[in-house]
Parts: C-alpha cells; sequence; structure tokens
C-alpha cells in the first residue's frame, strides 16, 4: 500500500523534475564526428530534458496550461504556455469540432484538415454510381466545384470557454431527493444554455461536467452550417492498411481530407447555398518548413470524446468482467452476421462492410482495453490505491467525509449495476434497430414539442430542430433492412433466454403469452410483421411523424411506431430511475473526486468529456509487448515492401510510381532521406481526437493525429506513458501525396507551399 502512494506521488514527480530540468546541456560546437542526435543535443539545451520527460497523461482544459508553464519552458518550448489557455487565441482559435472529430484551419479561406476516415459520411453522400467517391477521392477542380457535406454536417469554432460551477452547483446540497437534483442541475444548465444562445443566430452553447460534477464550464461555438468537401486522396491511401493495420504500428495510412467552412455574406452561419462566402477564421495553422524528427516536442489539440480514469475500483473491476465481456461477446456476433450479409451481395453488402469495419473498430478498441487491464495490474494498483485513499483518509477527521463519499458511491453504483442485465437486455433491443430507434426518437420528439420550449429534455428543443431534420437525410446512406433485421433478431433472441422477469417487455412485443418460452419462430413472426408493414424508412415518411401531434401518432398503422409507443413508457420510466442515480451521485462523487485531488496532491486532468483539450509529449517509438522495439517514423519507401496488391495492401498505382520515382522535393529531411508517412508520439489522445492537429513547440502544423497503438488502448482507463502512442500522419507525406500523385496545387498553394514536383 505504501508503494501505491509512492507511485502515484511519482507520476507527478516526473512532471516536477521535468520541470526543474532548466539547461542541462551546454551550447557548445558539436564534435566533428557527431552523429545527428549528439550535433541536435548540442545545438539545443533542451534535448535531454526531452528525452528524459515521459508523458504522466492528461488531456488537459486549457484554463490547466498556465500551470505547465515550467515543464513546458524546459522543454525548450517557444509557445508562451499561457497562449495555449485561450481559445480564442492562436494557435487554439484554429482548432475545430466536427462533432465525433477533431479538425484545424489551415488558410485564411476557411480550409479545414481532418482526417480521412472522418470525411466518410460527405464521401458516401456524394458519390454516384458513375463515380464512387468512397473510393476514388475527390479533389475539387476549383472552388465552386467543392461539394457538400451534407446538411448534418457541422463545424464547431469555439469562441469562449467560462467557468459556471457556481451557477450549476449553486445550493443543491439543500435538494435532498436525487431526482430533484438532478431535474435542477438539468434546468440550470438549459437556462445557461438559453441565455447564451438568445439572439445570437449562429451561436450554439455548451455545458460540460468535469470532474464528475465538480467543475462546469460554458462553451461557446460558432456553428458552421455550410461544409465543403474540398479534397480526399484515394481510400487506397486515405486508408491504406485498413481494418489489418487499424490500432497497429507500423502504419502508411494518408489518413488526411480537407473541408471548408462556408458562411452567409455577412459573416454568420447560413444554410448551405451557392452564394456563401468562406468562413475567415481568427488564425490558422501554418506548415513548418522543417517537420519533426525524433525526440521532438509536440502537442496535439483536440476534442476527445471520453475516459473513465476517474472511476473506483469497483467501477473499473465491473467493467472488466461485465461490461467488457459482454460487449465483446455481442461485436463478435455481429461480426460473423455481417460477414454472412455481405455474401449476399449488392446494396446490402456495401452498407454491412461499412457497418462491419465500425463493429470491428469498437470490438478491437473493447478488446485492447480489456487485454490491458487483464495483463497488467492495472485492477490491483486501482484497489491499492483505492486502500490507500480509504487510509489517507480515514486518518484525519476533517478527511473522514471523502471516505463516506467514496462508500456512498460504492454503494449507490452496487444498486445500479443490481439491474444490469435486464437493462442491457432492454437497451440492446431498443438500440439494435435503426428503423426502432428512429420510431421511439419520433414518439418522445412529438411529445416533447407539445410543452414549452424551455420545459423540453435537451434534445428535443427547437435549437435541436435543424440537426434533427438534417440527420434525416443521411439516415437512408447508412440504412439497410436486412442489416437491421438481422441485428434486433439476435438482440430479441438474447434477450428471449432471459429469465421471465428480466424480459417482460418482450412478451407484448412479440405478442406472446407471458407464460410462454420465446422461440426463434415466435421472434421471426413477429419481426415479418414489424418489417413487412413498415414505412419509416422512408424520409418524407419520418419528417411528417416527427411534424405530427400525438394524437396522429398514436393513429399511425405502422408497427414500428406502434411498438414506439408501446415502449416509451419503459424508456422514460428507465430514464427517470438513472437521473434519480445521477441526481444522487451529483452530491456524493464531487465530494470523492475533491478527495482525490487532495491524496494525489497534484495537477490533475479531467476525464475527456468532448470540450477543447491539450496533450503535450515527444516524438519517440516504443517496444511492444513481444520487446520488438519500433522507431518513431514510416517512410513511404516502405510501402511497396508492403503492398501485396491484394486489399487493404493495394496502393494506387500512382502512388507506386510516384514512390519508384524518388522524387521527394522539399518533403523528405535530410535524416530520412525520403519522405515520412506517419509518425509516433507519447501523446494522450482518444476517440474524438481524430484528425486533431499536431503541432510543433510554435503551434506549426507537423502532423494529423489518427489512431493510437493496440497497447494503448487501456489508457483510456489508466494512462501508461511508456507504451501509449499517438498515431499521426506526417504533414510532409500529406504535401507530398498533393504534389506528387494528385496535383492538387492550387490547394499546396493555400496551404503557402509552392508545388515543385
Ligand atoms: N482506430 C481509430 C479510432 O477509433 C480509427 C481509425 C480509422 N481507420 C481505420 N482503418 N479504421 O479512433
Amino acid at each position: 500500500m505504501a508503494r501505491m502512494t509512492i507511485r502515484v506521488l511519482l507520476v507527478s514527480s516526473v512532471v516536477l523534475s521535468a520541470a526543474c530540468g532548466g539547461s542541462l546541456a551546454a551550447t557548445t560546437a558539436p564534435e566533428p564526428n557527431a552523429t545527428p542526435a549528439q550535433v541536435a543535443a548540442t545545438l539545443d539545451p533542451h534535448t535531454e530534458a526531452r528525452t528524459r520527460f515521459q508523458n504522466p497523461g492528461g488531456m488537459w482544459m486549457p484554463r490547466q496550461m498556465p500551470e505547465h508553464a515550467d515543464t513546458l519552458a524546459s522543454l525548450g518550448v517557444a509557445l508562451p504556455a499561457a497562449s495555449l489557455s485561450d481559445p480564442t487565441q492562436a494557435p487554439l482559435s484554429a482548432v475545430v469540432s466536427l462533432g465525433g472529430c477533431t479538425a484545424s484551419f489551415v488558410s485564411p479561406e476557411g480550409l479545414v484538415v481532418t482526417n480521412h476516415h472522418c470525411v466518410q459520411g460527405a464521401l458516401q453522400l456524394n458519390s454516384t454510381p458513375e463515380n464512387n467517391l468512397v473510393e476514388n477521392g475527390f479533389l475539387a477542380a476549383s472552388r465552386d466545384k467543392e461539394l457538400p457535406a451534407g446538411p448534418a454536417q457541422r463545424i464547431y469554432v469555439a469562441q469562449k470557454i467560462s467557468d459556471v460551477t457556481a451557477a450549476v452547483r449553486h445550493e443543491l446540497e439543500a435538494i435532498t431527493d436525487g431526482l430533484q437534483r438532478f431535474n435542477e442541475i438539468e434546468k440550470r444548465q438549459k437556462d445557461l444554455v438559453a441565455a447564451c444562445e438568445k439572439d445570437r443566430p449562429g451561436i450554439k452553447c455548451q455545458v460540460s461536467s468535469f470532474f464528475k460534477g465538480s467543475e462546469f464550464q460554458l462553451t461557446e461555438y460558432l456553428e458552421i452550417r455550410d461544409v465543403r468537401l474540398v479534397y480526399a486522396p484515394h481510400r487506397r491511401i486515405g486508408n491504406y492498411g485498413g481494418e489489418i493495420d487499424n490500432w497497429a504500428w507500423p502504419r502508411h495510412s494518408g489518413d488526411y481530407s480537407f473541408y471548408r467552412a462556408y458562411v452567409g455574406k455577412d459573416g454568420l452561419p447560413a444554410d448551405h447555398a451557392p452564394e456563401n462566402v468562406p468562413f475567415h477564421p481568427r488564425s490558422h495553422l501554418t506548415i513548418p518548413a522543417q517537420g519533426v524528427a525524433p525526440g521532438d516536442f509536440v502537442f496535439v489539440a483536440g476534442y476527445p470524446g471520453a475516459t473513465h480514469r476517474i472511476q473506483t475500483a469497483a467501477e473499473m473491476t465491473h467493467a472488466a468482467t461485465w461490461m467488457h465481456p459482454r460487449y465483446i461477446e455481442k461485436a463478435h456476433k455481429k461480426m460473423a452476421l455481417l460477414a454472412e450479409l455481405e455474401k449476399q451481395g449488392g446494396e446490402t453488402a456495401i452498407k454491412a462492410g461499412v457497418t462491419r469495419q465500425g463493429v470491428q473498430n469498437g470490438l478491437e478498441k473493447y478488446q485492447g482495453i480489456l487485454d490491458g487491464l487483464k495483463n497488467s495490474d492495472m485492477l490491483q494498483s486501482k484497489q491499492a490505491e483505492e486502500q490507500a485513499f480509504s487510509e489517507w483518509a480515514a486518518a484525519e477527521k476533517t478527511r473522514e467525509q471523502y471516505l463516506a463519499a467514496l462508500s456512498a458511491v460504492r454503494s449507490k453504483l452496487a444498486e445500479v449495476w443490481a439491474a444490469d442485465a435486464k437493462d442491457e437486455a432492454f437497451h440492446d433491443v431498443v438500440a439494435s434497430s435503426q428503423l426502432l430507434s428512429q420510431a421511439i426518437f419520433i414518439a418522445r420528439w412529438v411529445e416533447e414539442q407539445q410543452k414549452p420550449d424551455a420545459q423540453r429534455k435537451p434534445g428535443y428543443q427547437q435549437r435541436d430542430e435543424s440537426r434533427v431534420l438534417g440527420t434525416q437525410k443521411s439516415f437512408a446512406k447508412r440504412f439497410d433492412r436486412n442489416v437491421d433485421r438481422a441485428f434486433l433478431r439476435y438482440m430479441l433472441q438474447r434477450a428471449a433466454a432471459l429469465p421471465a422477469a428480466d424480459r417482460a417487455f418482450l412478451v407484448p412485443m412479440l405478442g406472446a403469452q407471458r407464460s410462454t418460452t420465446l422461440d426463434d419462430a415466435q421472434i421471426d413472426k413477429a419481426l415479418d410483421q414489424l418489417y413487412q408493414n413498415s414505412t419509416l424508412e422512408q424520409e418524407a415518411v419520418r419528417l411528417t411523424l416527427l411534424k405530427s401531434t400525438p394524437k396522429a401518432l398514436a393513429r399511425s398503422k405502422d408497427p414500428f411506431i406502434k411498438l414506439a409507443l408501446q415502449l416509451t413508457p419503459t424508456v422514460k420510466q428507465l430514464e427517470q430511475r438513472d437521473e434519480r442515480y445521477m441526481g444522487e451521485l451529483a452530491s456524493l462523487s464531487p465530494t470523492y473526486v475533491q478527495g482525490l485531488l487532495m491524496f494525489k496532491g497534484g495537477m490533475m486532468a479531467p476525464d475527456a468529456n468532448s470540450t477543447l483539450r491539450i496533450s503535450y509529449g515527444t516524438v519517440r517509438g516504443y517496444q511492444n509487448a513481444k520487446g520488438v522495439t519500433y522507431e518513431p517514423f514510416t517512410t513511404a519507401t516502405q510501402i511497396p515492401g508492403k503492398n501485396t496488391g491484394e486489399s487493404p495492401f493495394d496502393a494506387p498505382k500512382k502512388l507506386l510510381e510516384a514512390i519508384a520515382k524518388k522524387e521527394w522535393g522539399p518533403y523528405a529531411p535530410a535524416a530520412l532521406g525520403v519522405v515520412p508517412v506517419d509518425f509516433l508520439a507519447d501523446l494522450d489522445i482518444t476517440g474524438g481526437n481524430s484528425g486533431s492537429p499536431v503541432m510543433n513547440g510554435k503551434g506549426e502544423l507537423v502532423g494529423l493525429a489518427f489512431d493510437g497503438n493496440y497497447e494503448g488502448l487501456a489508457s483510456d482507463v489508466v494512462f501508461r506513458g511508456e507504451n501509449t502512442r499517438t498515431i499521426a500522419c506526417d504533414i510532409r507525406y500529406v504535401l507530398w501525396v498533393m504534389d506528387a500523385v494528385d496535383g492538387a496545387d492550387a490547394l499546396l498553394r493555400e496551404l503557402g507551399v509552392e508545388p515543385v514536383l
């Protein structure tokens, strides 16, 4: 246990020792026969500090960055730490959210760079039978040929971040009922958002919770609605290595693409219209003449979605023994179902293929987290840490509240988990079918519309309408009834196998008697009835229903709508039960986290929550579990060796020809003598960071984060700097492909680069 406390302290002392680094190597002339690393060390007094620096992890909030000033200075970072605390100042003002992915402005004309895998929807939407953009990629010949990325695509530009903790938490303790407390928190958040958006068209505001409800922030975003596809490389460049290389290293993906942000002539966000003009961002990232080298300082800014580091040992165990194994089991089965469906050919095969990629990505992610948890001492360390925390808290009267909070959190969670099997079956059935979840959404939407706007549930308000309607337009691109039915059937089968008490909802759903066993024949009969008679997959039908009234909806003959109306009371009942739990935890967790912060005695980063974060570290390789050491860069000349000619290792001829020519122009660093493709850095990222700019110490763009290594997946739970790596696409590869392969000359010039190849 004592060892544990030391380990915890060590994590923060790594930061401290780096911070105390100062000037370590004297600035003298390099030896004549010195290696490049030695030369660099003598030229740069901070090299040693960077070599010693081990990222302790942390997706830092901008407001925390000034606290990193000493560490950043010791690493030789030119950028003042304070400039990383302001979202309206360069370089952060260039970093934007795409809602699920990150991107950055790279020209004064609203040009935005992100990952290739983040623009798949736009490519799909614009594909025609004659020209499959998903496969062939796209390069707009001129500005007026740029394609709409779709009515639901957004670019969110952060304008301001303010602390609203007091406004949300004020006298919450006076409310003793959990549900009431939840409702009050929700109401306060809605009020803050409404006040922030009032009379400000084009502004979207969002309240986010940090440290389990200890701190709340309000972020104001400019919401750009006219987003256009400018350029995406060929799929076999952008997604080279496909799913085989996903979460893997070495890697050779050119995972980049470009959008452009458009606004109305008045400079305000507007719906897509030909007369709209490019948006002029506050700042844009520039590309340095020299890219990064091993050992260089880099940082990443972006919108990571979710991590689970601040959690109790019981939560970690629960995830490792219940949640993840079940997720994995279901994902395996879905993969098998999809593989079957792919054999059918046609539209179903294409949709099943796309779905399978997503399922596989998630499957590998959770398998990776589980492997990490199982094959390390993470669980034991967590338990030891919690034990040490408990002893620390018990040792002093003033700290006993923290211990009480921890044990109250524990028993509350145990209560929540008692309903696991039952909850899981219901949620899985509802979520498995897009038609069923759409029907439930429609039923809820129509019901909420009856209330005054301010009283509606978040997500069902006026402010959500354009996004909700926009999403309907892209439904057809994702939906396939064979896939939909196969998933629903599987979840119904799983639910049917539960003890009768845990699957009561199935009985009316399948039109069965309470006492009977539910067999496949009954399930298939119910499915026939649902799918043969529903018209919900038609966009016009859904749009009409969304705009209808509860009365009209009750008259609907659509079997999915009927089923949705039947299930809605249960949906709401479970929602309210969970809200009560959340309200109860809202008074316990912050106290526990406050104690944890004191116990750890240092800076702590909050878990990711889709808000703007910064992680910094260095470009470096790693050693995998088998003891293989990897260099931090891959190069273009490695591609032909990897290329079997078979998907996903089937680079387009034009790429292979350009590589064979070995004309690298200014894009190859002298040390490599060839264009780098991807690189590794010990940066702390997660899903949502895709497309995030990786910057050097001056805030210049050197790469695009697009993945992480398998060994690092468990970092979503416990960050392990020694083997967690971000995988980024080197900006020099982007430029070289643009120049040597795709001839994207006008775009290169817009990026400030003169094409030469
Ligand atoms: N694994 C990445 C993530 O989930 C996505 C990588 C996309 N590329 C791919 N081949 N699936 O964040």
